[in-house]
């Protein structure tokens, strides 16, 4: 039995870090740091400089996670990339951060998800390895939602930040380790309360985030709360064997609620909302890259991911480090 384990993980956060006072002074906006705080949680993101684009950022993600699973550029097979924030229509991102790293076989794609994207990619990843289609594969989140959201509206452009997340999955006969399932659900019929209002196909140019927090809040609460029991349930598995929760990174109350339902106080859940804000398809990669460093996940905890965003899309994924 070939399983895909999670061998290496990276991040890459841009040097610009943004606390909520500075940003309400810098676009004017009629909101306070205690405002997004207690709704949010949020404090801090980073923001892009010029020229920094998804693919520079996923890019340096990848050398991370590359570094950190002692593989090199040789052991790439594919590259997957998700991200609602693309350098172009085409090449894909994917494509763009292959070149980049120096890749020259296999094969790249970007797929769309949204803030679920990276747990879709990490299940395609997954898939792949599993049918033999490939032995290493990049799976990546990739992020500069600042150039896409409406600085006049204070609803939307105080929740996001801009980053790049990555992990290297890598096959592995016969392994008590590496990605046990993963959960994967849309319903397109709720795609209007989360949606970038544009895009390359259409006539109105680029557009920015539109999201109706309140009803977006409630799809989050029930959704995800079914998807981690559906992952649980599809393993034999309880909540007291969950070594740590690494939630997609919207809202503290969303993380919290998702805490509390699996019985898991917030010294067992990654938190990174605080400081990066939501880096959309990039905020479980980045926390995942964080925990690992700092010797919070060790070699044989079980993780639990899970995201939800537009589309919507949702899903999990549990995985034996
Ligand atoms: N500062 C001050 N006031 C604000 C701000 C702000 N930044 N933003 C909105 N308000 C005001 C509104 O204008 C409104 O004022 P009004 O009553 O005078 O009209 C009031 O606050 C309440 O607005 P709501 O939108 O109802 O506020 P709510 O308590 O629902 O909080 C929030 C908004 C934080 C967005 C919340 O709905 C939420 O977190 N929803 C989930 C969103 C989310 O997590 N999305 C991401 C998941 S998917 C993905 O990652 C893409």
């Amino acid at each position: 039995v070939i399983s895909g384990v999670i061998a290496g993980t990276g991040g890459y956060l841009p040097a610009r870090s943004v606390s909520n006072d500075e940003l309400a002074a810098e676009k004017h906006l009629d909101t306070t740091d205690a405002w997004i705080v207690e709704r949010t949680g949020i404090r801090r993101r980073h923001f892009a400089a010029d020229g920094e684009t998804a693919s520079s950022m996923g890019i340096a993600a990848c050398q991370a996670a590359l570094a950190q699973a002692g593989a090199s550029v040789a052991d790439v097979d594919a590259v997957i990339v998700a991200t609602a924030t693309p350098d172009s229509a085409f090449p894909s991102t994917a494509a763009r951060i292959q070149g980049g790293l120096g890749v020259t076989r296999g094969f790249a794609f970007d797929l769309s998800a949204a803030c679920t994207g990276f747990i879709y990619a990490l299940s395609v990843a997954d898939a792949m390895i599993r049918t033999g289609q490939a032995r290493g594969v990049l799976v990546v989140g990739t992020e500069v939602y600042s150039r896409i959201l409406d600085w006049s509206d204070r609803g939307t452009c105080v929740l996001f930040g801009d980053g790049a997340g990555a992990v290297f999955v890598v096959a592995e006969e016969g392994s008590t380790r590496g990605l046990l399932s993963t959960h994967l659900h849309s319903d397109g019929r709720h795609g209007d309360i989360l949606q970038v209002d544009g895009g390359a196909g259409s006539t109105g140019g680029t557009g920015v985030v539109r999201m109706a927090g309140r009803e977006v809040f409630k799809h989050a609460v029930t959704k995800l709360a079914a998807a981690v029991d559906e992952a649980l349930a599809a393993n034999g598995l309880g909540h007291d064997d969950v070594a740590w929760l690494v939630p997609h990174q919207a809202n503290i109350r969303i993380i919290e609620a998702m805490g509390r339902k699996l019985h898991l106080g917030l010294d067992r859940v990654v938190v990174t909302v605080d400081r990066h804000a939501n880096t959309s398809a990039a905020s479980i990669p980045l926390a995942l890259a964080e925990a690992t460093r700092d010797g919070r996940i060790k070699p044989g905890d079980l993780v639990l991911m899970e995201a939800i965003g537009g589309g919507l899309t949702w899903g999990a994924a549990l995985a034996r480090f």
